[in-house]
């Protein structure tokens, strides 16, 4: 492949360089207060999902020029690329198609459209079954509990949609189980009844070891309640692209839903990997969030770019990161069911841009993904809060506010919002020393006291934020919610040169961990490793005695 220019020698980024210096010290308080028309004009609308990104340390100057930076670099036709299919997948020389899993039609990808269709249509005929209570299980039992044994992309956007969609599930429960520890799936399973629980191993590649260890543990349990081999049918479905391996396991083809090499892993929840989502609010629901996001798909491949909310939010990702050496990002989900959406985004970012290459193989001399982290509002407000008011790490943040409850608590989601908004403008306006003095004067203090104190009260603000709102979190603003920042992942991507639809940085460590696992269970084959990891290989082994 071509060698591909580098952000640094791009013409606009001398210029990004200069903005940044005049910006890092201009208020943000002062950006408002020189143009009253700011609020609006760093606003933008897509998919049913608002973008307020005015609470940046950007005006309309660095604005074009990241705007410039986001031309010079390709980026239209990298969109472009990767809705037509071309191999943005360098590495693994494939296509990353996750969008045609929620296109109403398939373009110029009509023979993978047509496997997608008739993938949907087995889904959906499951689904209904199971969400209506059509499903019995050996005993004849309704099944009225689905586990989904999976783990990465095999979890945590199934697990995310479930949670978050709560208000539309019906009588089937979804229970996730990722984690090896055996503790994560004997809890689960201590609320079960056999008779009327299922079981998806989803699993694209099904060779995932913590995956197939939770899998055959739930077999076993189903047959020591008295399940026959033969039984296990009407209890077990895998998703996969390996039916050998999920027919070895016991699962026979008919029960397999497929998944295919040109979707990864953390863009899958809009394949059969969905299928437990689709069970818990059925499928009218389901095709909402497929929906949502095909509008979103829509949104990022037709708008122009200074109006393109997945590329204006990459392109302050790219901004803080280039220039201001920001090594953090942080989602905060004002609405508790969306308490698992930084889980989400830890994985679609870090797995996708956590590398250090170009996709042309050349070590990159900046940095990429920042680390992302989060929690559902308020809590964090209770904890590590205080360091994005007063630490000193920039950590831009993206605040997500649905503007109405399903609670029907009107008043508490009101002091919500109350929070969500007052957090955002904190961290803008921040307090000065001498409004601290003053509040401590205020409050009774003395002189000497109030100037004593007064530098722990002072917080600098001008610290960057985005408010993402939504009338209401539903089926559709979910999917537009994901596809956006699976979009804002993308452009990043591009924008650092990287493969985003890789992760060979999970390999060595499960060679590794094979390797140990046979020594903890007492094969030796003479190789030592490190004195560390020996010495607590034997500890493990004294321990088992
Ligand atoms: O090890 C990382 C990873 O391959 C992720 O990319 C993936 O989502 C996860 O493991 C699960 O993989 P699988 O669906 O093949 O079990």
């Amino acid at each position: 492949m071509t060698a591909r220019t580098l952000l640094p020698e791009l013409p606009a980024y001398a210029a990004l360089a200069e903005h940044a210096k005049t910006l890092a010290s201009a208020s943000l308080e002062g950006l408002f207060a020189a143009d009253n028309t700011r609020a609006r004009a760093f606003t933008v609308s897509a998919a049913g999902l608002h973008l307020d990104y005015s609470k940046h340390r950007v005006n309309a100057q660095a604005l074009s020029s990241l705007l410039q930076l986001a031309e010079q670099a390709g980026l239209g036709q990298r969109i472009e690329d990767l809705f037509n299919g071309a191999h943005v997948n360098n590495t693994e020389d494939r296509p990353a198609l996750h969008t045609l899993l929620r296109a109403s039609d398939g373009g110029a990808q009509q023979l993978r459209f047509q496997e997608v269709v008739a993938a949907k249509a087995r889904m959906r005929e499951i689904a209904e079954r199971l969400h209506c209570g059509g499903h019995t299980g050996y005993s004849g039992s309704t099944i009225t509990d689905v586990v989904n044994i999976g783990i990465g992309g095999s979890d945590l956007g199934p697990r995310l949609v479930t949670q978050a969609l709560k208000p539309f599930h019906g009588q089937v429960q979804c229970h996730y189980v990722s984690n090896v520890d055996p503790a994560d799936l004997l809890d689960t399973l201590a609320q079960l009844n056999p008779a009327s629980t299922a079981f998806i191993i989803c699993s694209k590649s099904f060779r995932t070891e913590e995956t197939l260890a939770n899998g055959l543990a739930a077999r076993a349990w189903m047959l020591a309640a008295g399940a026959s081999t033969a039984d296990l049918d009407k209890h077990f479905l895998a998703v996969t692209t390996n039916l050998p391996a999920a027919r070895e396991f016991g699962i026979p083809a008919a029960n397999c839903l497929p998944m295919w090499d040109w979707v990864g892993g953390r863009y899958s929840v809009w394949s059969a990997v969905g299928l437990s989502c689709a069970i818990a609010v059925g499928w009218e629901r389901f095709a909402q969030f497929l929906a949502g996001a095909e509008a979103m798909d829509r949104h990022f491949r037709g708008s122009e770019a200074h109006t393109n909310m997945p590329l204006l939010m990459s392109l302050l990702e790219i901004w803080y990161s280039l220039f201001f050496h920001a090594s953090n990002h942080v989602v905060l989900p004002y609405d508790h069911s969306l308490q698992r959406f930084p889980d989400y985004l830890q994985q679609l970012t870090m797995e996708s841009n956590g590398k250090r290459v170009s996709s042309d193989g050349r070590e990159l001399q900046y940095q990429t993904a920042p680390v992302l982290w989060g929690s559902a509002g308020t809590m964090g407000q209770h904890s590590f809060h205080q360091l994005l008011h007063q630490g000193t790490r920039l950590c831009p943040v993206d605040f997500i506010l649905p503007l109405t409850t399903h609670t029907g608590a009107v008043e508490q989601h009101r002091m919500l919002v109350a929070n969500c908004l007052a957090q955002s403008r904190t961290l803008m306006v921040g307090r000065s020393l001498e409004k601290a003095r003053a509040a401590l004067l205020q409050r009774g203090f003395d002189d000497d006291n109030a100037a004593t104190l007064a530098p722990h009260l002072v917080m600098p603000g001008n610290r960057p934020s985005s408010i993402i709102t939504m009338e209401s979190l539903n089926p559709g603003t979910l999917g537009a919610l994901l596809a956006l920042y699976e979009h804002r992942t993308y452009c990043s991507g591009q924008l650092w040169r990287i493969n985003s639809f890789d992760q060979w940085g999970v390999e060595l460590g499960k060679e590794i961990s094979t390797d140990i696992l046979a020594r903890l269970a007492g094969a030796s084959d003479g190789s030592t490793m490190d004195a560390s990891t020996e010495g607590l290989i034997s500890a493990f082994r004294d321990a088992q005695r």
